[in-house]
């Protein structure tokens, strides 16, 4: 199969790009690839909304600049910071023109909720359920192009670059496409592309406690480092600080969002005690970084195993207007938020780093672009302020889109080899899978998690060379399948956080290795 620009991800990202050129070039064609149903992916969650300023007369760019740096603790690039803020509305009007809804105030205005870190009102939203009506309206929109295809459960397994070319092999190193699993047919694809884009999302399945839906395996980000591209601030994993606490842990959990304390939720412990004055004048609304240390030092402290967010005191009538969907889950699960507090605790959330991109969202390999959760674009730093994320997708999208507006570089007609899969055969016993990704993810919770520690990260590699010797045989015998690139992608990803936390010497923003602590 061949392609002018093979997209993988069908999330805000991903949609955004596909539908910037396929707009702009009809003649040429888009295919998307993704591994789940089409609207699968951490957009469709999303629930707190995109931050941009446009209450000129109290929010400013440049108070929006400074929320993000601050948040970012030192390590944002401060010229990526100011032009994704400014190049917000702009994003934001194209989104609308596409078709999707957000709430307005009683003045007509946009309604503009608040989440840590902001200095200001500046959160556009559509109700508590965001993600879902950007990810239904850029769907809809991909649907009327007749120059995109979508191919949905077809899971990229890796990058084509010089390695797999059998014959000639260009001088300079370059992405040519993906080998791709249509886990329907069970055959893997060779799709040929001019240029491919990576919006393959998150990773936070690698900790299994995680707001992230079981997507989020890091796929993009282990088929980069796998292809030589360069990736960085892997170290920088954001917990998000409430999400509803459930006794088995290792599993999706739902998300209460950070609007909820921008409206005025406390935080309490077992006892009571609304405990976040303690840690940080801003208390609730300080960023997530600072509430979810301050949450990990409490439940240290009294040894339980999560806290609550208390809206008992909240106008309940607007609380259900704005939060629907948190106060039918919640109800779902018996907690009525007018009497009862929300158990909550933290849980892994969003990757700061991945993919280093530059400005247009290119990688360190030629005809590579990145964009959305799986790139490592400058804007974030060491921790990322809230609804920074979808606003940093469709900036990032909308730059690859300019950049390969103008783009003049020829198609090489390079033969390319279909997989090899000779000697692997179906494997016996696929609960195999499922105790590595079980090992993994225990791992990672236990000693690479909010609080870390040069002794627990050392640790963590020696178990984790045990787990991907095991996955690498498995993996060279074996008849590929969607769980086990999954799990060999993860331990991937989980390689590049320990080691990049390694290297890490001095505590930033969602950083925390209590030997960096200097007494
Ligand atoms: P995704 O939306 O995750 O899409 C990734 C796509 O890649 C998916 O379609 C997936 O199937 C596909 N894919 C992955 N690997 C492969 C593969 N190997 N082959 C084929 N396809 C593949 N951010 C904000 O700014 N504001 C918010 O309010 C907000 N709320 C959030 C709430 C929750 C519960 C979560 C989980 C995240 C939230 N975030 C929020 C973060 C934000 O939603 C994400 O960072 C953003 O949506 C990522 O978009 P994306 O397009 O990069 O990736
Ligand atoms: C939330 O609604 O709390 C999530 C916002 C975000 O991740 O930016």
């Amino acid at each position: 199969m061949t392609t002018n620009y093979l997209v993988i991800g069908s999330g805000i990202a991903g949609l955004t790009f596909s539908v910037k050129i396929a707009e702009k070039f009809p003649d040429r064609t888009v295919t998307i690839i993704t591994k789940s149903n089409e609207e699968e992916s951490n957009t469709k969650y999303a629930q707190g909304g995109v931050a941009v300023v446009l209450n000129s007369e109290k929010d400013s760019f440049k108070k929006h600049i400074q929320d993000t740096l601050n948040a970012g603790d030192g390590l944002c690039d401060p010229t990526i910071v100011e032009m994704v803020v400014k190049e917000g509305p702009k994003r934001l009007e194209e989104l609308i023109t596409w078709g999707a809804n957000f709430d307005f105030d009683t003045s007509g205005n946009l309604d503009l909720g608040k989440e840590g870190g902001h200095s200001e009102n500046r959160v556009v939203h559509h109700k508590d359920i965001t993600g879902f009506e950007i990810e239904r309206a850029l769907l809809t929109k991909a649907h009327q192009l007749e120059n995109i295809r979508i191919l949905p459960h077809h899971f990229a397994i890796d990058l084509i670059t010089n390695h797999h070319l059998t014959e000639v092999k260009p001088k300079i190193d370059a992405c040519y496409g993906a080998y791709v699993l249509d886990q329907k047919t069970e055959t893997i694809l060779t799709i040929k592309a001019q240029h491919t884009v990576l919006a393959s999302g998150g990773i936070g399945w690698v900790y299994g406690h995680t707001t992230n839906p079981v997507i989020a395996t890091g796929d993009g980000i282990a088929m980069a480092y796998r292809a030589k591209a360069k990736i960085a601030d892997m170290e920088f994993v954001q917990f998000h600080p409430t999400a509803m606490y459930n006794a088995l842990g290792n599993q999706s959990s739902f998300l209460i969002s950070e609007a909820v304390r921008g409206f005025g939720a406390y935080l309490r412990n077992k006892a009571g005690e609304r405990f976040m004055p303690k840690y940080s004048e801003k208390a609730e609304l300080a960023s997530r970084d600072i509430v979810s240390q301050s949450i990990d030092s409490e439940l240290k402290k009294t040894g339980d195993t999560h806290v609550f967010l208390d809206c008992t005191h909240l106008d309940i009538t607007a609380f259900k207007k704005h939060f629907p969907n948190i106060y039918n889950k919640c109800k779902s699960h018996n907690i009525s938020i007018e009497t009862d507090w929300i158990p909550v605790v933290p849980a892994a959330h969003y990757l700061c780093g991945g993919i280093h991109v530059d400005k247009n969202g290119k990688t360190s390999i030629p005809h590579l672009f990145a964009c959305g959760e799986c790139a490592r674009t400058g804007l974030h730093g060491a921790n990322r302020l809230a609804s920074n994320s979808l606003l940093e997708a469709l900036v990032y999208a909308h730059n690859i889109f300019k950049y390969l507006s103008e783009d003049r570089s020829q198609t090489l007609n390079l033969n390319i080899p279909v997989w090899n899969d000779a000697g692997t055969m179906t494997p016996k016993e696929h609960i195999l899978i499922q105790h590595n990704l079980q090992q993994l993810q225990a791992l990672m919770r236990n000693y690479v998690g909010i609080v870390r520690s040069n002794d627990r990260l050392t640790k963590a590699i020696k178990h984790l060379d045990l787990i991907y010797n095991e996955v690498e045989d498995f993996y060279k015998t074996s008849k590929l399948s969607t769980p086990l690139c999954e799990l060999r992608n993860m331990i991937n990803v989980a390689h590049l956080i320990i080691n990049q936390s390694l290297s890490r010497k001095e505590n930033k923003g969602g950083y925390f290795n209590v030997d960096n602590v200097v007494n």
